[in-house]
């Protein structure tokens, strides 16, 4: 059985997507950890009622981001985590952690990237009047949203509601996220 270690800032329905996939078998993997920067985020309540472990820490509580992530680091050797999956963490991921799991974290980001880093990718794509939207996976580097691409969903939008291409975007992310992750963990 492979190790899946979360990490996610916010409401989680990515951590749920993942969570369910690994119950019914989906995934051959089971989440062992949540990491979460914020004590009152949403995807906490969720971890919970799948009785997932939590780590909620920030980095703020630490004398440097190296302690924070060595922190982490050591978490994730202890329970034997094969692949680390970014869910809506809105933190950039540094050194310590990159060279401790090198080639295995991965992130999931609301626009066809290279198009549209950033937190607030979908608003800044309304607002440029893009037609095509979508959805990417990709390998994490040190760079913001960089990082070599796993995969991309795009889908067609002709309006102007940022809420709305937030609304049809995770839908299609529950599923690549899912469907991505299982491939990973079978090929490797
Ligand atoms: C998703 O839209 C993802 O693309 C971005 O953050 C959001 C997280 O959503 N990186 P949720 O917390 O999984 O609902």
């Amino acid at each position: 059985m492979k190790n899946i270690a979360i990490f996610a800032s916010g409401s989680g329905s990515n951590f749920e997507a993942i969570a369910q996939a690994c119950t019914n078998g989906t995934i051959p993997a089971q989440i062992v950890l949540l990491v979460c920067d914020q004590p009152g985020a949403y995807v906490i309540e969720r971890a919970k009622k799948y009785h997932i472990r939590c780590l909620i820490a920030s980095p703020k509580e630490y004398p440097s981001k190296t302690d924070f992530e060595q922190e982490i680091v050591r978490e994730l050797n202890q329970l034997n985590v094969n692949l680390i999956c970014l869910a809506g963490y809105m933190r950039i991921v540094s050194n310590t952690l990159l060279t401790a799991y090198s080639g295995r974290i991965i992130n999931i980001h609301p626009s066809l990237l290279p198009a549209f880093k950033g937190a607030h990718a979908v608003e800044d794509a309304v607002a440029y009047g893009v037609k095509v939207y979508g959805i990417t996976i990709h390998y994490v580097d040190e760079t913001l949203d960089g990082g070599k691409i796993i995969a991309q969903e795009a889908f067609a939008y002709d309006g102007n509601d940022p809420a709305e291409v937030h609304k049809i975007g995770q839908k299609i992310e529950h599923q690549l996220y899912v469907q991505t992750i299982r491939e990973l963990l079978i090929r490797n």
